[in-house]
């Protein structure tokens, strides 16, 4: 795989990233959804690029000087090269005056666990049953800046 190009992503990305979606999650976002986020100024939304294709992407809210981490998600075969670590760097150096951020992960989703500590993030709550498909405890944490 060539480098890695960290850019904005945009309202023509949506099916690429909703392709994506459906390789990563059991629950994806619709293209709508997708789309809602690519088009407005309240979303943060980086796409990483090899050879002109999107491998993985990162869309978080910003509300009222509060951050959102809401979708994050590699390839499968790209998984573990530092792209997902990236993606979230450059989400945290972006956007210096947002605190605190906050994000929801599956109690069993080891990996993204493991990412989001290593940035910084810490688990808070314990979420009953915040997710479907299957049905999951929810850890949410948050990163104070
Ligand atoms: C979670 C995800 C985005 C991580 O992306 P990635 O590019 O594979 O992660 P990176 O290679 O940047 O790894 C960064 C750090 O995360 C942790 N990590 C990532 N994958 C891991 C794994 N399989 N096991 C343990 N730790 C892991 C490590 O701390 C790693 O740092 P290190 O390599 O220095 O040890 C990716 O696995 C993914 O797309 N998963 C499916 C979608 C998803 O679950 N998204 C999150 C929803 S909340």
């Amino acid at each position: 795989m060539s480098d890695i190009i960290i850019r904005e992503a945009r309202v023509e990305d949506a099916a690429a990233l909703a392709q994506i979606e459906r390789e990563c999650f059991s629950d994806p976002w619709s293209l709508d959804s997708l789309l809602t986020s690519l088009a407005s100024p309240l979303y943060y939304t980086r796409a990483a690029e090899a050879d002109g294709r999107i491998e993985a992407y990162l869309i978080a809210s910003l509300v009222l000087g509060e951050g959102e981490l809401l979708r994050i998600a590699v390839r499968p075969g790209n998984r573990a090269r530092g792209i997902g670590r990236a993606l979230a760097d450059a989400m945290i150096r972006d956007n210096p005056g947002i605190t605190p951020w906050r994000l929801d992960v599956r109690e069993s989703n080891y990996a993204a666990r493991k990412l989001y500590e290593a940035i910084g993030f810490k688990p808070v709550i314990r979420r009953r049953g915040f997710y479907e498909k299957p049905r999951e405890d929810g850890i949410m944490m948050m990163l104070e800046g």
